[in-house]
């Protein structure tokens, strides 16, 4: 059994065993790994993707799923805290999949909880399944995690998915551009992390200083909904949009451009169909990826190296 909080929860060989479990999946489908199992989908913010995906993976593998979509229709509205929510439906299920406003409720949800957790997203903090399924695309088409540079564009103080995956691929010796206005830069206390552990990273104020240079570039939206004051996101929202202008014949020849999604304006929809553009083949990988979480988080497979028998 275990849990899903944050990605310094995982060893390298054990995020490349998760990758092959998932590919694994992907390649031999097993319709009835958790025929047995039951999950609770406890969405206690908006999702398209990572709540459908995980219904998705669910019954790909056999398992039900019970649960929510927004705490309106739920016993919060009367007051229940978070603590006796996880409780019940720990009671009614085998696994827990939550996202939540609050930094930090995932991992509180550990703490009362009988069954596995997995985050699918706590506030500004972090967002692991995507990280996942995003190192599982770069390894797809990259063919390797290794050495990569990679420019993160966008909010990177409430991208929860840059906080995540620039934790992730610290472990992958890859060199990091931050490419953000001052007033939503990545936070000090992910330098903190990253300088702890003497990974190269730069501060730049304009993608098109870096965009020769780059291997993958990971946009993000600017996240309206955790601005305190309005004014200052009205000053940034629309700070970075990129198109096949200014994108093709700029970069490198096999530069992919990643996105957990939603997007908004920061990429326009002419730079779809170039080869350039990887998010929907991204957000679809999530499929296997949280395939594979639950077969983990489940104890279907541990991520022991010698206990791993996956092909
Ligand atoms: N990438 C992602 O988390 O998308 P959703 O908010 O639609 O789940």
């Amino acid at each position: 059994m275990r849990d899903f909080i944050s990605m310094k929860d995982f060893t390298k060989g054990e995020i490349l065993r998760i990758l092959k479990l998932a590919k694994s999946l992907k390649e031999n489908p097993q319709g009835n790994l958790l025929g047995d199992k039951i999950v609770s989908s406890l969405f206690f913010e908006p999702s398209t993707r990572t709540r459908l995906s995980f219904t998705s993976a669910a019954y790909r593998v056999g398992a039900k799923v019970l649960g929510f979509d927004s705490p309106d229709a739920t016993s919060l509205k009367k007051g229940e805290s978070l603590r006796d929510t996880i409780k019940m439906t720990g009671a009614y299920s085998d696994v827990i999949v939550m996202r939540h406003p609050i930094d930090g409720a995932a991992r509180f949800a550990t703490e009362v909880s009988n069954v596995p957790i997995i985050n699918g997203g706590d506030g500004a903090n972090e967002h692991p399944s995507q990280t996942l399924l995003d190192l599982y695309t770069i390894q797809e088409e990259m063919g390797k995690i290794e050495n990569l540079k990679i420019a993160f564009v966008g909010d990177l103080k409430y991208g929860r998915t840059v906080h995540s995956l620039s934790k992730a691929l610290s472990m992958f010796n890859c060199e990091f551009y931050f490419v953000a206005p001052d007033l939503i830069q990545i936070p000090e206390h992910i330098l903190k992390f990253l300088n702890n552990r003497n990974i190269k990273y730069t501060l730049v104020d304009d993608y098109k200083d870096i965009l020769p240079e780059i291997d993958v570039m990971y946009m993000t939206r600017i996240q309206r909904e955790r601005f305190e004051n309005l004014d200052e996101y009205e000053k940034v929202k629309t700070v970075y949009e990129i198109d096949k202008n200014s994108i093709v014949g700029k970069c490198k020849e096999e530069m992919i451009i990643l996105h957990p999604l939603p997007r908004v304006t920061e990429i326009n929809i002419d730079l779809d169909d170039t080869k350039h553009a990887l998010y929907f083949k991204q957000a679809a990988n999530g499929v296997p990826v949280r395939e594979a979480m639950y077969a983990i988080a489940l104890g279907k497979y541990h991520l022991d190296e010698d206990e791993m028998d996956v092909e």
